[in-house]
């Protein structure tokens, strides 16, 4: 466990995410409190990232499950090993014959085959999923829920129990207790409400944009190639193009393919030719490159002045 809230902050940082004053409280919070903490925002701002920094931080194991629509639980729980089932009772068929030797009628033969069901129906040939995974670990373990929003509310109906009970009951077997209970972090793109149950369950992390110091220390420590002047005119460039009212403002992981390119083409700031070359890296729409276009003059003195 985190002992402090610097101490939560260095960590996160030394794992390559370098945290604001809030996320690095809502990390500790969680890790204490032993409560999931789910992380909303637009995409592209760190929410999967800080995930996978808490696990490195806390020396936990990540498990990861990536939500969709349709996702059930027999892929986030467990599934019976339904090919070992049959293997085993095709190796199995000596001893199977010999249990139905003498039966006296097919319902005498079914009822001593059940009497042996449980065999095919144990912890051998069951497959554990990523929430089952992560409450057996035998090592301290951090389950990552991402995207969240893209499953069916039953879903989260159904994770809701399980984070509520740190269980889970397979009839055929019993209830499986979680050995100790993980960290958990959920993530959401908002493309839908989540239940206030499951709110409520959950620490709340909103995520937005970086200010521009952070945004500035993130692309120094993963692109240390591009030199201080460029990385201060694109952090620059960028927050001056969310506030253009865009259908898509670019977010961190465009800021650092920006960066990325340019360091790659020796640029070291940004010129009206350069803008117009790399401006489609940033702006996924092309009706968001149009109104970038328009307001090249005041994007470029943003640049300058870094
Ligand atoms: N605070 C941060 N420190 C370091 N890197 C970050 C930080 N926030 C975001 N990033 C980087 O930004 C990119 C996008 O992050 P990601 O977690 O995929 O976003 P999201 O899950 O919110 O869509 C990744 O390359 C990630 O490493
Ligand atoms: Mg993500």
């Amino acid at each position: 466990m985190f002992t402090s809230l610097d101490e939560t902050a260095e960590k996160l940082a030394a794992a390559g995410y370098l945290p604001s004053r809030e996320i690095a409280t809502a990390v500790f919070l969680a890790d204490r409190l032993e409560k999931p903490i789910l992380v909303e925002g637009p995409a592209g701002v760190g929410k999967t990232e800080l995930a996978h920094a808490f696990a490195r931080a806390s020396g936990r194991a990540l498990v990861r499950l990536q939500c969709y629509e349709g996702l059930d639980e027999s892929k986030a729980l467990y599934e019976w090993e339904y090919a070992k089932q049959l293997l085993y009772t095709q190796l199995l068929k000596d001893r199977i014959g010999a249990t139905v030797e003498g039966a006296g009628s097919l319902a005498d033969a079914a009822e001593r085959i059940a009497g042996e069901g449980n065999v095919f129906f144990s912890e051998r040939f069951l497959v554990a999923r990523p929430v089952l995974k992560a409450l057996t670990s035998e090592v301290p373990a951090l389950l990552l829920v991402d995207e969240i929003d893209k499953a069916d509310p039953e879903f989260e109906a159904f994770l809701l129990e399980v984070l509520s009970d740190w269980a889970v009951t397979v009839p055929e077997i019993g209830t499986i207790r979680a050995r100790q209970v993980p960290r958990v972090v959920l993530t959401s793109n908002a493309a839908r409400d989540l239940s206030d149950a499951l709110k409520r369950r959950c620490l709340h992390l909103h995520v937005d944009f970086p200010t521009r110091e952070r945004e500035l220390a993130i692309v120094r420590a993963r692109v240390p190639d591009a030199s201080e002047a460029l990385a201060r005119a694109v952090v620059a460039a960028v927050a001056k193009l969310r506030t253009l009212d865009l259908r898509k403002p670019p977010s961190i992981s465009e800021t650092l393919d920006w960066i990325r390119a340019l360091a790659i083409l020796n640029a070291d700031r940004l010129d009206p030719a350069l803008l117009d070359d790399t401006l489609s890296l940033v702006l996924k729409y092309e009706a968001d490159v149009a109104r970038a276009r328009e307001r090249k003059g005041e994007i470029l003195a943003a640049a300058q002045v870094g």
